[in-house]
């Protein structure tokens, strides 16, 4: 037997209408169930079993949904801000759900992949420090990193203010580009690694995270749902 779930949450998890819209829409009897109207808000639905319609078009209901974001320059990545616009702005409004948040954080000046997630027990798993999750960033700096700075970052590099950081890998990729994979997120990490070895970062844009690779046909700004097997993957990864 499935989950149960009232039929306005469903409505409402589907993202196209709050609750209360939801509500006047079963009110009004736009609202089929198995193909009969159902003016109950309360009617308990099995999602897997039960086909619901609003208007004559179907209403899917997913628990979770999993968002891939291009986050931009001069957004910050939080759920709300008083004065900044923040990554949750930039979500459609269909693909918005309760408690939907991004996992992890970019600086407001970095760019590139952001995970977004309602899943609260998958993102608490892949943020905890216990779970090491791969993060690869494109780092344009002032200077050209050396073969002593490849090993400082392999053997773990110790930051301004003594702060130990696990092994990490640092490529070279060409005079004032390079690339760093960590396993940890500390605060500004990547930056002030890179800058304890007399390499300040300029721009900063983040290609991975866990098996996710950030999509390149996604312009800055650009968010999409996860396809079914990177969100395969990355529950798998989470384990
Ligand atoms: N490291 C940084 O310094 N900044 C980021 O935004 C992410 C990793």
């Amino acid at each position: 037997m499935g989950k149960f779930i009232r039929l306005d949450k469903l409505l409402a998890d589907s993202g196209r209408w709050s609750r209360k819209e939801a509500k006047e829409l079963i009110r009004q009897g736009r609202v089929l169930v198995n193909d009969i109207t159902s003016r109950e808000s309360d009617r308990k639905i099995d999602p897997e079993q039960d086909r619901v319609t609003a208007d004559g078009s179907p209403v899917n209901w997913e628990e979770y949904i999993y968002l891939m974001l291009n986050k931009p320059a001069g957004v910050l990545t939080a759920t709300e801000d008083k004065r900044d616009r923040t990554v949750l702005d930039l979500v459609p409004k269909e693909y918005y759900r309760p408690g939907l948040a991004p996992v992890g954080r970019l600086d407001k000046d970095t760019v590139g992949l952001l995970l977004l997630t309602n899943n609260g027990p998958l993102a608490h798993h892949l943020l905890s420090p216990r779970h090491h999750v791969d993060k690869t960033y494109l780092a344009q700096v002032d200077g050209i990193g050396r073969e002593e700075d490849i090993s400082a970052f392999r053997a773990g590099i110790e930051l301004a203010d003594g702060t130990k950081c696990l092994p990490a890998e640092l490529e070279i990729l060409g005079p004032g580009l390079c690339q760093v994979t960590v396993r940890e997120g500390k605060f500004h990490q990547v930056k002030r690694m890179l800058a304890s070895r007399g390499l300040p970062v300029r721009q900063l844009k983040r290609l991975t995270m866990g098996p996710l690779r950030l999509d390149e046909g996604l312009k800055e700004g650009d968010i999409r749902p996860l396809t079914g097997e990177e969100i395969a993957l990355l529950l798998e990864s989470g384990k």
